[in-house]
């Protein structure tokens, strides 16, 4: 018995690193799987066919289901031809989890808008276009059965953009913007029953192979802790029974160990007792950044679905 018979699952970017982790993961507890991958550089060029065959195959060899994908996920009709090919191939969908991923590093100054562009459209417009459609499906069903579905959405965000990586504006932007999307789907889904989450890993893989040196290498004699598998037993236990009622959440994972993260909150607030100037401004400088907490809540009101 796997926690995911009778599931489907869809795993993008997984021909590589952790999403072909995440995938294997899924197949191996009873999951059928769509294994899409564009198959590029990492930077974001090119296109190849194999990973997502190499995944598919080693899925099937060992008796599990899976189909391969290709589609770019930067593209909206890129995110509905992967949501429909799910559904057509395996009859439903119970689970997303957005992975694939790019680099195109500079720092903001010498950034130019190719760079900008593609970072943001492969992580966060990459995100959005298979949960839009998604989602969609996943109303769809809800509305027809007159009952909430069974579903997960796991995202992928990162340390780079919760604490704002130098070097990284265009990818710390978009995984920014990736948690906070974690956090409206949530509460946008929660009534049709789907569940909506976020990880932040840290694994041994072609995107940090380059740039992390050594201190991933398995070298210590102790278990593996930068392996893909570390980051992705947390991505795949995100859409278990296991973590029924977490959602709008994200966990950073890396290294052996696992946090979860807490963003924005008010830690002051100072009043105004006409409209705010210059000069009061001025005068409440000191009150208004001291940074202690005051457990004062948001302006925003809560979101009535
Ligand atoms: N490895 C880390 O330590 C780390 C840290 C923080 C965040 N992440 C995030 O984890 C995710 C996976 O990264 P990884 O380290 O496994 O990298 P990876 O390069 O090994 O895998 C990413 C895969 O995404 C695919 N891909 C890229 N653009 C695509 C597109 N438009 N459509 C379909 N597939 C596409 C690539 O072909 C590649 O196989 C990324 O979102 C990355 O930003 C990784």
């Amino acid at each position: 018995m796997g926690r995911f018979d009778e599931k489907v699952a869809i795993v993008t970017g997984a021909g590589r690193g952790i999403g072909r982790a995440e995938a294997l993961l899924l197949a191996a507890e009873g999951a059928a799987v769509v294994v899409n991958d564009l198959g590029g550089e990492t930077t974001g060029e090119g296109a190849d066919q194999r990973p997502a065959q190499q995944v598919v195959d080693e899925i099937i060899a060992a008796g599990g289901r899976a189909a391969a994908n290709y589609d770019d996920i930067a593209q909206w009709v890129g995110g509905q031809a992967l949501v429909a090919q799910a559904v057509d191939t395996f009859g439903g969908l119970d689970v997303l989890i957005n992975n694939a991923g790019i680099l195109r590093d500079k720092m903001s100054f010498n950034m130019d808008e190719a760079e900008w562009d593609a970072v943001i459209n492969v992580h966060l417009k990459g995100h959005f276009t298979t949960s839009r459609f998604a989602a969609a499906y996943w109303r769809q069903c809800s509305k027809e059965h007159g009952a909430p579905v069974d579903a997960a959405i796991v995202n992928t965000a990162s340390e780079s953009g919760l604490y704002g990586n130098g070097g990284q504006v265009n990818y710390a932007a978009a995984k920014a913007g990736i948690a906070a999307m974690t956090i409206v789907m949530a509460r946008e889904l929660e009534r049709i029953g789907v569940r909506v989450n976020a990880i932040a890993p840290v694994a041994r893989t072609r995107l940090t192979e380059a740039v992390a040196g050594g201190f991933m290498d398995p070298s210590d004699g102790d278990f593996d802790r930068f392996a893909p598998e570390n980051a992705a037993a947390m991505a795949v236990w995100l859409a278990t029974e296991d973590s029924a009622g977490i959602s709008g959440q994200v966990f950073a994972v890396g290294g052996g160990k696992a946090q979860l993260l807490q963003g924005w909150h008010p830690a002051t607030q100072v009043e105004a007792t006409d409209v705010w100037s210059l000069d009061s401004l001025t005068a409440a400088r000191d009150d208004l950044t001291s940074g202690r907490a005051t457990g004062v809540p948001p302006f925003m009101p809560p979101f009535e679905g």
